[in-house]
């Protein structure tokens, strides 16, 4: 069988972040722009020429697969492709398929995500208060998404909450947001802001690093390392007197690329080595050209420029290492 994907470092490559759509139901302040302009269709991989990339991956040894965007959920044949790719689960190709969404469409789609396979999932909810909630996402209704996040919790999914931490935004509200999610039974990351894609203010003033995040939960809580790996980038925290994980992405104030294990496919189809790196692969031009055998010499040269570590940065309070693309079209 082919080898497996261990790039000029000696990181293994066993996550697959997949971008399914760059469209996304909401706008939310750090990721987006209030205007927006989306890939037309014909850019847009399809569900086929996903499929067929997944399993070239799958088949060099990627375990898990993550579908994001944009909002995954926003595309039509998101459950074709659900479906397509979770049958690698039964055959134990996979061990895990598993989305990152708003959370904004779950009700409708819960029954589907099980059936697929999908037994965990990450919903991005910045703030429990509705207010704070609706500015973030520019309109967002909050009442809706907890609404629709409870059909999913009843289904069995598991949950974890992704919060990204936004300095004068929903700083005051991360205790609050503990307590709520050890009382559904969530485990909660909390995210650095990265500098990805031009948004309508400066990223620089929003930064919030996660050690000042955590001080209002630290003093209620006390926060204990845990040697829980999720297979993601958080460092994994057990809040005294709480039954959840407390997840920490620190991309800027302390970065987890050492122990990098994955690769990300957009919805147009480049693979993205690194996600604070413009240096890409265009899978979509081999396939459409070459057909599936093109992709596995695309693979390897993909491992050979893999570079060691991202170039986000903050010093004196700015940050740095800037990209024009935004989080929606890579898939974080
Ligand atoms: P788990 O499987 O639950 O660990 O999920 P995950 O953290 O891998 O995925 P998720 O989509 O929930 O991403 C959470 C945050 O981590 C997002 O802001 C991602 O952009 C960020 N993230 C994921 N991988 C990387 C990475 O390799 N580098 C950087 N800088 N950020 C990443
Ligand atoms: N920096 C950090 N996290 C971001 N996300 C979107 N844009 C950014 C950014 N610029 C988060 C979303 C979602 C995850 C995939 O990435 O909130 O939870
Ligand atoms: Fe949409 Fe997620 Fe970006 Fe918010 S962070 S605009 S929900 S893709």
């Amino acid at each position: 069988s082919p080898a497996s994907l261990v790039d000029g470092f000696g990181r293994r490559i066993d996550y697959l972040r997949i971008s399914v759509t760059d469209r996304c139901d909401l706008r939310c302040r750090y990721c987006m722009a209030e205007k927006m302009t989306f890939l037309p269709r014909k850019d847009v991989l399809t569900l086929e020429e996903i499929a067929i990339m997944a399993d070239r991956f799958i088949a060099r040894g990627v375990r898990k697969i993550r579908l994001t965007g944009g909002e995954p959920l926003v595309r039509r044949d998101f459950g074709d492709l659900a479906h397509r790719i979770g049958r690698h689960l039964s055959t134990g190709a996979l061990d895990e398929l598993t989305l990152t969404t708003n959370g904004t469409r779950l009700a409708e789609h819960t029954d589907m995500l099980v059936r697929a396979g999908i037994r965990r999932i990450n919903v991005s909810l910045d703030s429990l208060d509705p207010d704070i909630y609706r500015h973030i996402t520019r309109g967002g209704d909050l009442a809706g998404t907890l609404a629709a996040m409870d059909v999913a919790r009843r289904a069995g999914l598991a949950i974890k909450i992704n919060a990204v931490a936004l300095r004068g935004l929903n700083d005051q509200g991360f205790l609050d947001m503990l307590r709520w999610c050890d009382a559904q039974g969530h485990d909660l990351t909390l995210i650095e802001t990265m500098p990805l894609g031009a948004i309508d203010e400066d990223r620089s003033d929003r930064y919030l690093p996660l050690s000042k995040a955590v001080e209002q939960i630290e003093q209620a809580h006390p926060l204990a390392p845990l040697p829980y790996r999720s297979g993601g980038p958080a460092r994994y925290f057990q809040p005294q007197g709480m039954g959840i994980r407390l997840g920490l992405i620190t991309p800027l104030s302390n970065n987890f690329c050492a122990g990098c294990n994955r690769m990300r496919l957009t919805c147009e189809g480049k693979i993205f080595m690194c996600l604070g790196h413009e240096d890409h692969i265009d899978l979509k031009a081999a396939f459409r050209e070459g057909g599936a055998d093109a992709i596995d010499a695309l693979l390897d040269r993909a491992l050979i420029r893999k570079p060691l570590a991202h170039e986000f940065a903050i010093s004196d309070g700015q940050t740095g290492g800037q990209t024009q693309r935004h989080m929606s079209v890579t898939g974080g």
